[in-house]
């Protein structure tokens, strides 16, 4: 056997944001614990971090599992585990299906890494963990590398239980991480230089409603008494950080002193995604989201009089059991009536376990891809027309790093969460928060130039709060 110092280890995500932050704190842990980062192929163990949203995302999971656990036949020795929402959904079952795997984690029980790698390297196992004790605040708080825009999870579970989700069911309860471990978290990543924090959670706004967070109940220097706007302010405050944003919304977070501190606090970037699923109140009754159509749109009007520039991205569920035509042009309508900036459609995939799953599966396959298709293409052209009207005008944006599409350009964000691309200049750098001049836009993208004049470096965050223009 190899010494532990000599191992290395590989990590595959799926999944939402809440599980990209999860894999990086598992990264964290195991090179604390001395192994070392590899490429999948190259690598001894390799982790596979999994969703159950939807059945695609299972059967992903399932094709690179088998796959993997092949790989084991030619290299003695290799450990294949897995963890996340599929691993707490099926547990002892994974192991029958897939006899090769070394190890099966929930999503709470990350901490556990190391020792049930130790554990398939001396032959026991497979290990099975999917308790429901949630991992110390230390392994919350790991990050490896440190980017520009770093994700915090600071909500964890769901307790809302919509009639098609498998989240509750895998994810658990409600809890919120006390603020005093999310601020510890966000001072150190600020320290190594994030200057973006995106505030993860199912309900993100629902943080410190079920469980405390804040040693002392008294207003926060901005007066505020709810607990996520209070978190708002007090990450907004930390040294380097230049913006602060939180996803998935619900209407029902979004209070007035939500939108008090989104006019007040101009760190906080004036974007929420904020899922309505439907645009049928019939739809929507069903489906137990806790609001009709006109709560919701009571809920955008709020926040956008605290930040008229406001952008509202969402996610749709198309063929849900029962959604008739009608029901789909409501949803239509109602899409054209918010003016989405972003929409993420989904087939409906009925999931074990949730009470829809009993529910007739009525709309057909074909018809859910073109009720899919005939959204997809409405938002195309909402967001053509919504970037093309930026053509000409100056955006601030936060340079991430190179363009995925072209590496000889940056690529970075707007305040609104557009992404801008532009070529490379010398003196910037990652980090940085540049004026460019938008010249081109296409539906997911905008193009354009740095106007140097305006070029404000990394210690500045206070001239992007003063020159917030998209
Ligand atoms: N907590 C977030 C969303 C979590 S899941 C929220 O409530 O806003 C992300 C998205 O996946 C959901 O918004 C929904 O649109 C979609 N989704 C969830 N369950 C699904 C299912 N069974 N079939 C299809 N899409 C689903
Ligand atoms: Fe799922 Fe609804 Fe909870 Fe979102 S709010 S995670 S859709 S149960
Ligand atoms: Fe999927 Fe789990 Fe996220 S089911 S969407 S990875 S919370």
């Amino acid at each position: 056997m190899r010494a532990k110092e000599e191992m290395s280890f590989h990590i595959r995500t799926y999944g939402c944001q809440m599980n990209e932050r999860d894999s990086e704190a598992a990264r964290a842990l195991l090179e604390r614990n001395g192994y070392r980062l590899e490429e999948e192929d190259a690598a001894d163990v390799v982790i596979v971090n999994t969703c159950s949203v939807r059945d695609k995302a299972e059967e992903k999971a399932r094709g690179k599992l088998g796959l993997l656990t092949a790989t084991k036949r030619r290299r003695s020795g290799r450990v294949v585990g897995v963890i996340g929402c599929m691993a707490q959904r099926l547990g002892e079952a994974l192991t029958e299906e897939l006899p090769g795997l070394d190890f099966v984690l929930g999503p709470n029980r990350l901490s556990a890494l190391p020792s049930a790698i130790e554990a398939a390297r001396r032959g026991v196992g497979p290990v099975v963990d999917t308790g429901e004790t949630r991992d110390a605040a230390e392994f919350m708080e790991g990050h490896a590398e440190t980017g520009v825009s770093v994700f915090v999870n600071i909500l964890l579970g769901c307790n809302r239980g919509c009639a098609y989700c498998v989240v509750p069911r895998v994810r658990g309860r409600e809890w919120s991480r006390p603020a005093a471990s999310v601020l510890r978290e966000v001072e150190a990543v600020a320290a190594r230089g994030a200057r973006e924090i995106v505030l993860l959670g199912q309900s993100v706004m629902a943080y410190g409603r079920s469980n405390a967070v804040w040693e002392n109940e008294s207003p926060s220097p901005g007066g505020y008494r709810e607990p996520f706007p209070r978190l708002l302010e007090a990450v907004a405050a930390v040294p380097g950080i230049a913006r602060v944003r939180f996803t998935s919304g619900h209407p029902s977070g979004c209070t007035e002193e939500l939108a008090r501190a989104m006019a007040e606090i101009p760190a906080v970037c004036p974007h929420i995604h904020l899922p309505v699923q439907s645009g049928s109140d019939r739809v929507l009754a069903r489906m137990g989201r806790g609001y009709n159509v006109e709560q919701y749109l009571a809920a955008v009007e709020r926040l956008r009089c605290a930040r008229p520039e406001l952008a509202v991205t969402t996610d749709i569920i198309v063929g849900f059991p029962g959604e008739t035509e009608e029901d789909f042009e409501a949803t239509r309508g109602f899409m054209d009536a918010v003016g989405f900036d972003q929409a993420f459609i989904f087939k409906y995939s009925p999931r074990p376990d949730t009470p829809a799953f009993a529910w007739p599966d009525s709309v057909s396959a074909e018809e859910k891809a073109r009720r899919n298709a005939v959204l997809l293409a409405d938002q195309d052209r909402r967001n053509l027309a919504s970037r093309r009207r930026l053509i000409g005008r100056a955006v601030d944006v936060l340079v991430e790093g190179p363009s995925l599409r072209n590496v000889r350009r940056w690529a970075g964000r707007t305040p609104v969460n557009h992404i801008v691309t532009f070529d490379q200049m010398n003196g910037i750098q990652p980090g940085d928060i540049v004026r460019v001049l938008v010249r081109r836009a296409t539906a997911q993208s905008l193009h354009g130039e740095v106007s140097t004049a305006h070029h404000f470096g990394a210690s500045s965050s206070a001239a992007e709060k003063g020159g917030t223009t998209a």
